[in-house]
């Protein structure tokens, strides 16, 4: 095969995903390749794909089989991220076109894979990725920045900790330098990442020991950064200090995504989440102390293994206790390798299915009334791209939910818009003013 000379890049699952398959486009990037329209007319393909659950898993298969061109060709192909990494030369096995297999602590050695030709590289080196990578690029007014990656939390039902490997933060000078970088190239909007972001801990330049607060409070002090995020942590490391951060710093967005998972002890316990229901609500109840507007997201499942009717009513409770702004949920997947797939007392997918339902009409509803709640007042949004009618701009509400603004300003505006309509998923606004940059 000659040498590809364009390339396209697909993401699935997380947005570390996201942040990874641009990584891997910068590095296409800066060895001469140029960005095809689509997959179709790429010589290059790179599916990054995720391994979360088994429907997930299973797409790239056919996803693969969908590269085929009418003449019967296919591109170059690259099955990169957490289905590369869980099932390695095995997918080469079963899709006999796939040329690349690299795993997500691999993809800085991409462009040696691709003058290969064929090969698979699942390493998790010593060194870290993120030192070969070029400088980043930007489309656009938010970015992503992984500062903390993989899990030693080992929950019995996720892959995460086998895929993403153990949990490593990058280091204070590295985060911040990509910062900069970001921000020069016009981010105003920074969403710090990590499988589990708030354990993130690291030396500042005088040697002090950080937490994800202290990283927190030196990006607040970046001119030109107007909005500080975060994603996703974990409920035993929500520190005070970041808690506080929530009521101090104006930068850092009234959001939280928290996951609980399950509202009874006892398949918490199952779970190995090593937290309880009170603890969690304990540090809901801190974080509203400190930030009384904070918008709350979450993730469920329904269905682990051994749950009852009366431990799913008690994720129903937990979730009224809490009350979402909003929130992921999903279906029990038995994962290969992890200790919940061998559990007893699998439930049936129709249980699945119905407890699902309850869930999400539940966490709808919470959506929808904390969508209406915002109506009459007025949010500063930030234009992240054109809407679908002429004239049209959406952005992001400081508790992440979409704003159409009619007549709206230019991508990259801080504008301060009164809300003045709420769906289930966004709002209507109109633009009273806009901000001048930070
Ligand atoms: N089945 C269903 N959902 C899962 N998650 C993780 N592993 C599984 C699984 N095996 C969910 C959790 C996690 C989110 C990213 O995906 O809720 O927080
Ligand atoms: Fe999916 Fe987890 Fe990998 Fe993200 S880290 S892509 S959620 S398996």
């Amino acid at each position: 095969m000659t040498r590809p000379s364009t390339y396209h890049v697909k993401s699935f699952g997380c947005q570390m995903n996201v942040y990874d398959g641009e990584r891997m486009a910068e590095l296409l990037a800066a060895e001469g390749m140029t960005p095809a329209v689509g997959a179709d007319s790429a010589d290059l393909v790179v599916l990054n794909t995720c391994h979360i659950r088994e429907k997930a898993a299973e797409k790239v298969y056919s996803d693969i089989g969908r590269l085929r061109r009418e003449d019967g060709s296919t591109p170059m192909i690259a099955v990169a991220g957490c289905v590369a990494q869980a099932e390695g030369a095995e997918i080469q096995r079963r899709a006999k076109e796939v040329d690349i297999v690299v795993g997500p602590q691999a993809y800085h050695r991409l462009p040696e894979l691709v003058a290969k030709g064929r090969a698979v590289d699942t390493d998790m080196p010593a060194a870290s990725k993120f030192d070969a990578l070029p400088a980043r690029r930007l489309s656009g007014p938010t970015a992503f920045l992984t500062v903390q990656e993989g899990c030693d939390k080992f929950c019995t039902y996720c892959v995460v900790p086998y895929t993403r490997g153990a949990e490593v933060s990058r280091p204070w000078n590295a985060v911040l330098d990509e910062a900069k970088a970001l921000v020069d190239a016009g981010a105003q909007e920074i969403t710090l990442l990590g499988q589990n972001v708030n354990a993130w801990e690291g030396e500042d330049e005088k040697g002090r020991v950080q937490g994800l607060d202290g990283l927190i409070r030196a990006l607040d002090r970046l001119p030109g950064l107007a909005r500080i995020r975060y994603t996703t942590s974990h409920p035993n490391d929500m520190r005070q200090g970041l808690i506080d951060a929530h009521g101090e710093i104006a930068k850092l967005m009234p959001f939280l995504h928290l996951p609980v998972q399950a509202g009874s002890d006892r398949i918490l316990k199952a779970m190995n989440r090593s937290h309880s229901v009170a603890s969690y609500l304990e540090v809901i109840g801190r974080v509203r102390a400190a930030r009384s507007d904070i918008a709350i997201s979450g993730d469920y499942i329904v269905g682990f293994p051994g749950e009852s009717e009366a431990d799913f009513e008690a994720t129903l409770e937990i979730v009224r206790a809490t009350g979402h702004a909003q929130a992921f949920s999903f279906k029990y997947s038995p994962r290969p390798g992890t200790p919940a797939a061998t559990m007893e007392d699998q439930v049936a997918e129709a249980v699945k299915d119905e407890r699902l339902q309850r869930l999400q009409a539940l966490l709808g509803e919470q959506q929808f009334a904390f969508n209406r709640a915002t109506i009459g007042r007025t949010a500063e949004v930030l234009i992240e791209r054109k809407g679908k009618k002429p004239g049209q701009t959406i952005g992001k509400s400081p508790w992440l939910q979409s704003v159409i603004v009619e007549d709206g300003p230019a991508i990259g505006t801080l504008a301060t818009v009164e809300i003045v309509a709420a769906g289930p998923n966004s709002l209507t606004g109109l633009l009273r003013e806009i901000r001048a940059a930070a």
